[in-house]
């Protein structure tokens, strides 16, 4: 252990505010009981500011002495996830995969271990399974060449080593919470350790240009530390979501310094792993009831990707005073308010009803251009009139009951009349952009009242 006086600090493990006493509330992101005591090496500040000829050898450059080469990237052998890398693994960048535990990060980067095996040099570093459980997992995923090693360690300084001299391209860790460094005296898997077991491998991938993948498990209470305090220190966050019971997986980009963020990769886990899935909306709309009140459907435009999705809704007469309203898939908040909108703009008197909102396939979609589909999906409910089979809709609602324009509508109704949509519910003010579109009806609406007297 290296020398110096140890002092107790402590972190918040969901932001990972510091502090030097304990606090019953993080002043960082006012989560409870989140601070706990983890013990810090205090080290001797460095005086010196590095040698003279050190100091003066420093030189700024400008942005057109840097010289760029070809800019390479290796594809993962996924376009799913390329897709929300920005198009592909960038050479010494750090990745961090985050996600729920037991929802399929390791199978997913063993995968892409498969992939690029044939014509890179890896290292999977696992610190949660054996060696053995890792080639259980490898015998269902397929056939890996050689180039692929793999070691079961938790202490850094000695992966560090293995980095040096094994010289991969392609590292993954498998998971920062299991790693630890010597001279950090907590845990592995508090903040100060999670933090210095990064900074480490950051230092490893910029200097020698080794592309390093990083698993962080996110526990809803925060209660290991989140691999929240690491998102600053990593080029590119990706979140594995969905529910751990359902088939689909998404893959969402939080943030990359290579590419744009709101991207997503869609997957399936099957018995030989993950699967990519290339046509989202066909599958979200698969077993769609026929002329069943209450189902629409609507569009959602995931980063450049627009997305078919079914909104289901119930409405029925509450038995209790005060009514019960659910939304799975979706923000209950946003599905109360276009309630309060549809009573007070359309006349829909919904108070003494029950309500209930549900997005087919288990998926999560917040973007405010479903609004008209959720909205159109409670109208057709409580009125017991099924929206036509091939009708599509999307706009944003606001709350005077307009429907307001949204982003890339002539896409959208691309991908609609791909999958063979008829008609096309949008807001008036987008229907110059899909003018001369042919094959899908449009209908242009200002209003929701104006939505359903076209639509029910
Ligand atoms: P895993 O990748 O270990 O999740 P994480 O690393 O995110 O904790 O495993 C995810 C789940 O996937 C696990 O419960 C078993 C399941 N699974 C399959 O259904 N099929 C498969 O082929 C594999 C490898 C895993
Ligand atoms: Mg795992």
């Amino acid at each position: 252990m290296a020398k110096g006086k140890t002092i107790s600090v402590y972190f918040c493990q969901n932001c990972g505010y510091e502090s030097s006493k304990w606090m019953g509330q993080c002043p960082g992101c006012r989560e409870w009981n989140t601070l706990t005591e983890e013990l810090v090496n205090q080290k001797t500040p460095v005086k010196s500011a590095g040698a003279a000829s050190v100091r003066e050898a420093l030189q700024p450059m400008k942005l057109s002495q840097i010289a760029l080469g070809q800019e390479e990237r290796v594809s993962t052998g996924y376009e799913e996830l390329d897709r929300v890398l920005g198009g592909g693994i960038v050479p010494g960048s750090l990745v961090l995969v985050g996600g729920d535990p037991g929802i399929g990060k390791s199978t997913l980067l063993l995968q892409v271990c498969r992939n690029l095996s044939a014509e890179l040099d890896l290292l999977y570093i696992s610190g949660e399974e054996s060696l053995k459980q890792i080639k259980l997992r490898a015998e269902r995923i397929g056939s890996f060449s050689d180039r692929l090693a793999l070691l079961c360690e938790t202490n850094l300084d000695l992966i560090a080593g293995v980095l040096e001299r094994q010289k991969p391209q392609v590292v993954v860790i498998d998971s920062i919470q299991t790693m630890y460094r010597e001279d950090v005296s907590s845990a592995p898997g508090s903040v100060s350790q999670v933090r210095e077991a990064t900074g480490v491998l950051l230092k490893l991938a910029k200097e020698k240009g080794i592309a390093i993948f990083i698993v962080g498990h996110v526990t809803k209470e925060g209660v290991v530390a989140g691999p929240r305090v690491l998102e600053h220190m990593v080029d590119t966050v990706l979140y594995f979501e969905g529910d751990r019971h359902a088939v689909y997986r998404i893959l969402r980009g939080v943030k990359n310094r290579f590419g744009s963020t709101n991207e997503i990769g869609v997957f399936e886990m099957s018995d030989q792993g993950l699967r990519e899935v290339k046509n989202p909306s066909e599958v979200m709309l698969s077993g769609r009831p026929r002329d069943a009140s209450g189902s629409v459907v609507a569009c959602s435009l995931e980063g450049t990707r627009p997305m078919l999705l079914e909104i289901q809704a119930l409405v029925c007469k509450s038995n209790f005073g005060f009514p019960r309203r659910t939304a799975a898939g979706t923000d209950l908040n946003r599905v109360n308010l276009l309630m309060a909108v549809l009573e007070k703009r359309a006349g829909l008197s919904m108070s003494a009803s029950d309500a209930y909102i549900n997005i087919a396939g288990g998926i999560r979609m917040n973007e405010p251009a479903i609004d008209l589909g959720i909205v159109l999906a409670l109208a057709s409910s409580f009125r017991n009139r099924p929206v036509g089979e091939k009708t599509i809709c999307f706009g944003e609602v606001g709350l005077s009951g307009e429907v307001r324009a949204v982003s890339m509508p002539r896409q959208r109704a691309a991908e609609a009349r791909k999958l063979g949509f008829a008609v096309c519910v949008l807001p008036a003010v987008c229907m110059e952009a899909v003018q001369e579109m042919e094959g899908i009806r449009f209908v242009g609406v200002s209003n929701v009242k104006e939505a359903m007297d076209q639509i029910l």
